[in-house]
């Protein structure tokens, strides 16, 4: 996929990831629009990519809202005339332990980083689709979406997890000029450790941020590379993009774990494939059955 003279939209573009993502975009020369919940810090963070020569725009939005995505694809195409990349970046975070959490945090963290995340494949897939023209999602993910599974952070990877199962879908349903990727970033120094202080007041209001939080998040790499990363795994056309080896480690513990429960409970027979859902739905349609 070539970036060069491309137009992409960036949430969650004012701070941290989405910000090195803009950034990295503006290196390749794409035009970016930068979407964030924080207007004045969206027009700042274009102004910075507009001094490097690109055209930018700030703008606000709420992912977590339908109609402003709506609303912020219909902007995006009438001012730039066309939009090639999605970076469906912005995201929740905060936890607890789940015995101990409420409703309102799982249906928060699942506003922004799933039903936000899908209203931004929704609203610049259908358009992609009809535009006719390579183009490209990035869903931003986790290493928690393979299978870091730290303490006090049961929601934020089941959103994760989420991110990575719906991009797994849509990537198979979308035509062959529309490509996915799942960016899967471990630890960045970001201002993420304060993101609960987001917290609309029907999930129960802002929450001051944990020391603890900030503490590790400060240990966390550059969110330049990662935007980095992020723009040449589009430019690769990977569906999964890395940036963090160590998360390797939980993956292929998952993997292992995976496969050992198969080979003691449910070893290969002949004739297994019989059950392959993927297989039976093209079967039950090319035969045209009516179901
Ligand atoms: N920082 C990490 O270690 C890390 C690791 C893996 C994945 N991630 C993911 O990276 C993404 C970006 O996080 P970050 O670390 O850069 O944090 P950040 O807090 O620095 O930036 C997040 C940005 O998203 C915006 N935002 C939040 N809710 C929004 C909404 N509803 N609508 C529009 N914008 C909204 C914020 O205003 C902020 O500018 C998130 O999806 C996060 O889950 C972060």
């Amino acid at each position: 996929m070539e970036i060069q003279g491309k137009t992409a939209v960036v949430t969650g573009g004012a701070s941290g990831i989405g910000r090195g993502i803009a950034h990295a975009l503006a290196e390749k020369k794409a035009a970016v629009i930068v979407a964030d919940l924080d207007e004045k810090r969206a027009v700042v963070v274009a102004g910075e990519l507009e001094a490097t020569g690109v055209r930018a725009l700030g703008v606000a939005c709420d992912v977590a809202d339908e109609a402003q995505v709506e609303a912020l694809a219909d902007r995006a195409w009438r001012e730039f005339g066309r939009v090639d990349l999605l970076f469906n970046n912005a995201g929740a975070a905060g936890g607890a332990a789940l015995l101990d959490s409420r409703a309102e945090d799982l249906a928060w963290l699942f506003s922004v980083n799933v039903f936000g995340l899908w209203y931004g494949c929704k609203a610049f897939g259908r358009r992609f689709r009809d535009q006719d023209t390579p183009a490209w999602i990035v869903n931003t993910g986790s290493e928690h979406s393979f299978g870091v599974a730290h303490l006090f952070a049961g929601f934020y990877t089941a959103s994760k997890h989420a991110v990575l199962g719906l991009s797994d879908v849509l990537r198979r349903e979308l035509p062959d000029h529309v490509g996915v990727s799942v960016l899967c970033p471990g630890l960045v120094d970001t201002e993420f450790w304060k993101a609960a202080e987001r917290r609309p007041g029907q999930y129960g209001g802002p929450s001051d941020p944990q020391a603890i939080t900030r503490a590790i998040m400060a240990r966390g790499t550059n969110p330049l590379d990662v935007g980095r990363r992020a723009v040449a795994g589009v430019e690769r056309e990977d569906f999964y993009i890395v940036t963090h080896a160590h998360a390797r480690t939980f993956a292929e513990e998952r993997y292992r774990e995976i496969m050992a429960a198969f080979e003691s409970q449910a070893p290969a027979q002949p004739g297994d494939e019989r059950y392959d859902v993927g297989t039976i739905i093209r079967d039950l349609l090319s035969k045209n059955t009516g179901v």
